[in-house]
């Protein structure tokens, strides 16, 4: 077995922390022990085997890392980022730094003609997902038809204008409440999402993954798309194959992330109406979504089921990516003073509050959080607001081995969500949480592309 060796260009690239680049090698291992991945990862490459990326939403990268750690047939050949809410473009500036200023945008995606955009054969992104993060609750949350969601809409205009051009495969990320939200239409606006897929000629299949599940350091939930264009190869072996099969062995979803039947419960139905009639009708007055955590979809007609995941492979925690307590600057630690101040906002409540709105007194109340954070498994979920001194009951805390109280350093948010050592260096501390609050694990990313790189 030939263990996964990067170049010399690679490695002065990739300078991933240790448990993460081992992780990743193993990934590679087992995927050829088990025959399901390519035997030789395709690092020498001939330009006609290339396949031609364009990374929308790119945030600093984390597609695109995912992808390149996969295969070098993997060719990211344009890409977009632009934040709304600053002027300074950071995660743009990051991008350009890391991978080059060709073929980079920075541009609000809305403003940009799908002539701009080069044919590619995958077209991948998390498309924004304010409207659904776990800052907000989803009741209060405007789903896809809330302020930033409405790009999901420039996605389709750039699939719709490209026509027969438009790419063979996609991968797009975004929020695990995306399956079930608005609060007052369970699972509309993924259908929305589906039925305009499948108006567009694709077979799209999902997943809800949680990249601790697979051994990653980080506990983050979020549904990830892969869909194929109809007629070709994946979408064919999609369509002979026994829905349920496909799901849990034959997929690319499968064979990236093994699972078995949760429940057997399986929910298949047809997303009937126009785009319009769907996002007025679909479920209404239903209680649940029709969407569980596994699904595919193949001409509006839909099969879902609710798989658990069956992995036995390495496993990185928090512990294993922190850095020496020695290199963590001191804006770092809590000041003894500030300790009861972060123990009561991680600690259990039980309290009287009013609604602002209606006046009415209720109890709210939430349960303890771990305080300092384990050390001894994946880490909780990073978040946008994970920087700054300010005491939270989200941020990370840890007790380092010296017994005292530390919130992350920017390095290991990175490394939380497998980036490269020091990927977003150059801006401040707190922009540096920000965006690694908005990102993907990128080993998720790897192993989707790692199978479908042998399949394309
Ligand atoms: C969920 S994040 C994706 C992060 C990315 N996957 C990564 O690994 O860093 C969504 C990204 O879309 C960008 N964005 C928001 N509105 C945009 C617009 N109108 N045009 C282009 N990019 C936009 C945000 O700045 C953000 O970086």
């Amino acid at each position: 077995m030939t263990p996964y060796t990067p170049t010399n260009e690679e490695e002065n690239r990739w300078t991933f922390c240790e448990s993460v680049a081992e992780y990743s090698n193993t990934t590679h291992r087992m995927a050829q022990q088990l025959s399901l991945f390519p035997t030789e990862p395709s690092y020498r490459t001939t330009k006609d085997s290339d396949i031609k990326v364009v990374e929308l939403f790119a945030g600093v990268g984390g597609f695109r890392i995912g992808l390149e750690r996969a295969s070098r047939r993997f060719v990211t050949i344009w890409n977009n980022q632009w934040e709304p809410s600053t002027k300074k473009q950071d995660a743009s500036i990051i991008y350009a730094k890391r991978f080059g200023a060709e073929g980079h945008s920075n541009e609000d995606i809305a403003t940009v003609p799908t002539s701009a955009i080069p044919n590619c054969d995958l077209l991948c992104g998390g498309f924004p997902c304010q409207d659904y993060s776990v800052a907000t609750t989803l009741r209060h949350s405007g789903g896809i038809e809330g302020k930033k969601g409405v790009l999901w809409w420039q996605i389709h205009r750039i699939l719709r204008e490209m026509g027969k051009d438009a790419p063979q495969f996609l991968m797009l990320e975004n929020v695990d409440r995306l399956l079930v939200s608005p609060a007052n239409q369970r699972g509309r606006d993924f259908a929305i999402i589906l039925a305009s897929l499948a108006d567009l000629g694709y077979v799209v299949e999902w997943r809800i993954i949680n990249a601790a599940d697979y051994g990653m350091p980080q506990r983050r939930r979020r549904t990830y798309i892969v869909a194929y264009k109809q007629g070709n190869k994946i979408a064919n072996a999609a369509g002979q194959s026994d829905r349920r099969k496909w799901l849990t062995e034959n997929g690319t979803m499968a064979k990236a992330f093994p699972c078995q039947v949760k429940k057997e419960t399986i929910s298949e139905f047809k997303i009937e109406g126009d785009l319009s009639s769907v996002s007025a009708d679909f479920n209404k007055g239903q209680k649940s979504s029709p969407f569980l955590n596994t699904g595919i979809m193949i001409g509006r007609n839909v099969c879902s089921i609710d798989t658990e995941p069956a992995y036995s492979g390495p496993m990185i925690t928090l512990g294993q990516i922190l850095i020496d307590e020695k290199d963590v600057p001191e804006c770092f630690f809590i000041p003894e003073e500030d300790l009861p101040k972060w123990e009561y906002l991680k600690g259990h409540k039980s309290l009287k509050r009013v609604n602002k709105e209606t006046g009415i007194e209720y109890n709210y109340s939430e349960g303890a959080m771990a305080f300092p954070d384990y050390l001894d498994r994946a880490s909780r979920t990073i978040i946008t607001g994970e920087g700054g001194t300010g005491p939270s009951r989200f941020k990370h805390v840890i007790k380092t081995p010296g017994g005292r109280y530390r919130r992350l350093v920017p390095l290991e948010l990175e490394r939380l969500n497998m980036f490269p050592d020091h990927h977003t260096a150059g801006v401040t501390d707190m922009r540096r949480a920000f965006l690694m609050g908005n990102a993907l694990v990128t080993g998720i990313v790897e192993r989707i592309a790692l199978v479908l790189e042998k399949n394309i």
